[in-house]
């Protein structure tokens, strides 16, 4: 499966939910989840992200992030559509640690 990274937090860009073949994306407040058990593993989410949000649950570092998508994909609504972008999220970008100080 592939996983969302606080990377999205503030920026909710959804160009992953435009690509995603299944509608596997569920939508917080301030960032988007994938549901692990929906994801069919194409990929073509990954390079979409301007922040760098996604990656594949191979990766060393996305084994923290895991658990947070599947169980806010429990929650969240699903989000079949691409959405305007969040007001700053250009400047959230490049910004870090955005789970402590914003995850709601
Ligand atoms: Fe959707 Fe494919 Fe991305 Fe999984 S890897 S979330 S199926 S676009
Ligand atoms: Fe978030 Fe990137 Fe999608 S910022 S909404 S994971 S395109």
């Amino acid at each position: 499966t592939y996983i969302v990274n606080e990377n999205c937090i503030n920026c909710k860009y959804t160009d992953c939910v435009e690509v995603c073949p299944v509608d596997c994306f569920y939508e917080g407040e301030n960032m988007l989840v994938i549901h692990p058990d929906e994801c069919i593993d194409c990929g073509v989410c990954e390079p979409e992200c301007p922040p760098e949000a996604i990656l594949p649950d191979s990766e060393p570092e996305a084994t923290k992030w895991l658990d947070l998508n599947r169980d806010m994909s429990e929650i969240w609504p699903n989000i079949g559509q691409k959405i305007d972008e969040m007001p700053n999220a250009k400047a959230a970008e490049s910004e870090t640690g955005k789970f402590d100080k914003y995850f709601t």
